[in-house]
Order: structure tokens, then C-alpha cells, then sequence
């Protein structure tokens, strides 16, 4: 499959049957492609490095080597899942790489969210491009680039490849799915048997928490969104909000305000809640939860979570806010 169009025929991918049917047909194409070769993937935990991941598995099994890199920024419990599903159930050939010492080092006093997101671009590729040339024989480079990347490269800011490697890097492409829209990746997935709390998550930027943790990264603050982003997501979830809501997440700007707690002045970090619907990425508007379940979270983040005295909701939506705050 090396052309970059769908094919008017190609029926869309909804039911389990379907997918089988896709899974078979890849299975045949990625060993034909591959043969006894080795291939490389940056296995991020997302649903489409994943869908990639759990089909090369099943294609030609130790020959892919996956390499997720934990660059910090990460959601709570996201790089143990990956390593629980892949290496501890799939049997994958997966190494992970503790990098989150040299992210947070190379960001430290960087206030700028261009110059954030570069870094931490940069510093993935070179991360990942360490690894690959700790691997003998690798021939090709898996990616889970999917058709809007392809279709509409200027919509959700998706970043499913390792461009930039260098020269002599240059592998041979195998991108399995690049046909596939995002809700047929999902019911492929599902057929592979991957949990659906990979299959059907939110999308979440490249960057991870770095743009969510606002200014200049801190540890202290860095926490502070990872572990608030882990109370909203399991509210969500337990409320029935988890998939029906289209983006929701927490962001901690760098600035204190006065709080009192237990008869006593503090000065801590404040939460901003953001709920958020859209069909492209392009507007959203803001999802109207429950006071009451807002009022619980709140209660949960200020009393949970280290370094906070407040917590408030985004009403803004795109324009003129954007989804991130940075
Ligand atoms: P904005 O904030 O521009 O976001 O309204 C629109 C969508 O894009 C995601 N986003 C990113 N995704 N790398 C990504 O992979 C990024 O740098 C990035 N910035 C924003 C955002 O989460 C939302 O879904």
C-alpha cells in the first residue's frame, strides 16, 4: 500500500469484521515489505503508534523493536501501560528509555512556548536516534502517520513522525495506516485487542504536559498538571463524560495566589480546568459540566494535589481562546 490516496472503493473500516479483514490483508503486505529485515518504531502509548505497534507484533513479532522514550511530560500511569501492553502482554521487543532527567534539564528556564515545543522535538529525535543506532540491522522506520496527516496537514497538530533524522538514517517507510481515519483506527485497534483506554483516548499534543505546564517548566508545577489531569480524567470517567467529551485536561500557570488552608495563609499555584468539543480542531466550544461535579473536582485537586490552593474553569472557547494554553 505505498500510494498516499484512498481509493474511492475502500470501503470505511466500522465493524470488527472489517478490521479483521484490514489486519489479515496488512499482515500479508507488512511481511511482504519486510521480509527477515528489522524495523524500528517510536511507540508513543498514542492510539496510532499503537495500532501500528500491535500490528507489526503480529506481522513479523521480534523484528520490530518499539522505543518508547518517557520524556517527563507524560500523563500519570502512561509509560507503565505501555510497558504493561507491550512488553508485558504482547511479548514486544520494546526498549524504554528513561529520558526524563535530560528533558526537564534542557527545558529548565525556558519560558517560551515555541521554543518549548522545539526542544522538546528535537531533543525526541535525538533521544530516538541514540536508541536506533544502538540496534544492528535495522532496515525500516514504522510510523503511525494516518489520512488527515496526509489530507490535511494543516489541521490537528498531529506528530506521528520522527522527521529529521539524519542523512544516514534514512530508512525505508512502513506506514500502515496512513489510509485509515482516525475512528477506523480505533475499531482496529479494538479488533487487535488493545485496551480500550488506548483505544479511545483523547488526543494529546506531542508535547504532552510541557504546554500544559505554563511558562517556564518546574518539576513542582509539572506535577502539580499530571497529577490534577489524573483527578479530572478519573471524574470524567467515573461521570460519564470519558468519550463524549472531546478534550479535557488541566493546565497550572507560573504564578502564586493567596489560598488559606487548616487557619493558615498559603501562596500556591492555581488549576485552570479545560473541557472542550470540536469536530476538527479548528473551533471548539466549551462542554457544559455539572456545576456539582466541578465543585467535587475542585475539592479533590485542592485537598489531592501539592502546591495548589485553587482551581478554576476555562469558559473561553476557539476563537478566541486556542484548545491549548500555549
Ligand atoms: P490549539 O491549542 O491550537 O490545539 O487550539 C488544537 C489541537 O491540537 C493539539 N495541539 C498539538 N498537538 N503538538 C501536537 O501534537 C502540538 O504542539 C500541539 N499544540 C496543540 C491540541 O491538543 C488540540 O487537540
Amino acid at each position: 500500500m505505498s500510494s498516499n490516496v484512498r481509493p474511492e472503493t475502500m470501503e470505511r473500516i466500522t465493524t470488527e469484521a472489517l478490521a479483521n479483514a484490514f489486519i489479515e490483508e496488512q499482515i500479508r503486505e507488512l511481511r511482504a515489505q519486510i521480509g527477515d529485515k528489522n524495523v524500528l518504531l517510536a511507540l508513543s502509548g498514542g492510539v496510532d503508534s499503537s495500532v501500528v505497534a500491535a500490528l507489526l507484533i503480529k506481522a513479523v513479532g521480534q523484528q520490530l523493536v518499539c522505543v518508547h522514550v518517557n520524556h517527563g511530560l507524560l500523563r500519570k500511569g502512561e509509560p507503565e501501560q505501555v510497558v504493561d501492553v507491550f512488553k508485558n502482554q504482547m511479548k514486544a521487543n520494546l526498549v524504554y528509555v528513561d529520558a526524563v532527567d535530560r528533558f526537564l534539564d534542557k527545558l529548565a528556564g525556558v519560558a517560551e512556548p515555541e521554543k518549548k515545543r522545539k526542544i522538546i522535538g528535537a531533543e525526541f529525535i535525538r533521544v530516538f536516534e541514540e536508541e536506533a543506532r544502538k540496534q544492528d540491522g535495522i532496515s525500516f522506520l514504522a510510523q503511525g502517520t494516518i489520512y488527515p496527516d496526509i489530507i490535511e496537514s494543516d489541521g490537528v497538530k498531529a506528530h506521528h513522525n520522527v522527521g529529521g533524522l539524519p542523512e544516514d538514517m534514512k530508512f525505508e517507510l512502513v506506514e500502515p495506516i496512513k489510509l485509515l481515519f482516525k475512528d477506523e483506527v480505533r475499531v482496529v485497534g479494538k479488533a487487535l485487542g488493545l485496551p480500550d483506554g488506548m483505544v479511545y483516548r483523547q488526543p494529546f499534543p506531542g508535547p504532552g504536559l510541557g504546554v500544559r505546564c505554563l511558562g517556564a517548566i518546574t518539576r513542582e508545577r509539572l506535577e502539580a498538571v499530571r497529577e490534577s489531569d489524573a483527578i479530572l480524567r478519573e471524574e470524567f470517567a467515573k461521570n460519564g463524560l470519558e468519550g463524549k467529551v472531546w478534550q479535557y485536561f488541566t493546565a497550572v500557570p507560573d504564578f502564586k495566589s493567596v489560598g488559606v488552608k487548616d487557619g493558615k495563609r498559603t501562596f500556591a499555584y492555581p488549576v485552570i480546568i479545560r473541557a472542550v468539543n470540536t469536530r476538527d480542531a479548528m473551533t471548539a466550544t466549551v462542554e457544559n459540566v455539572p456545576f456539582e461535579l466541578l465543585q467535587h473536582i475542585t475539592k479533590r485537586i485542592t485537598s489531592e494535589v501539592e502546591n495548589v490552593n485553587r482551581v478554576v474553569f476555562d469558559l473561553t472557547p476557539k476563537p478566541s481562546g486556542t484548545i491549548e494554553w500555549e
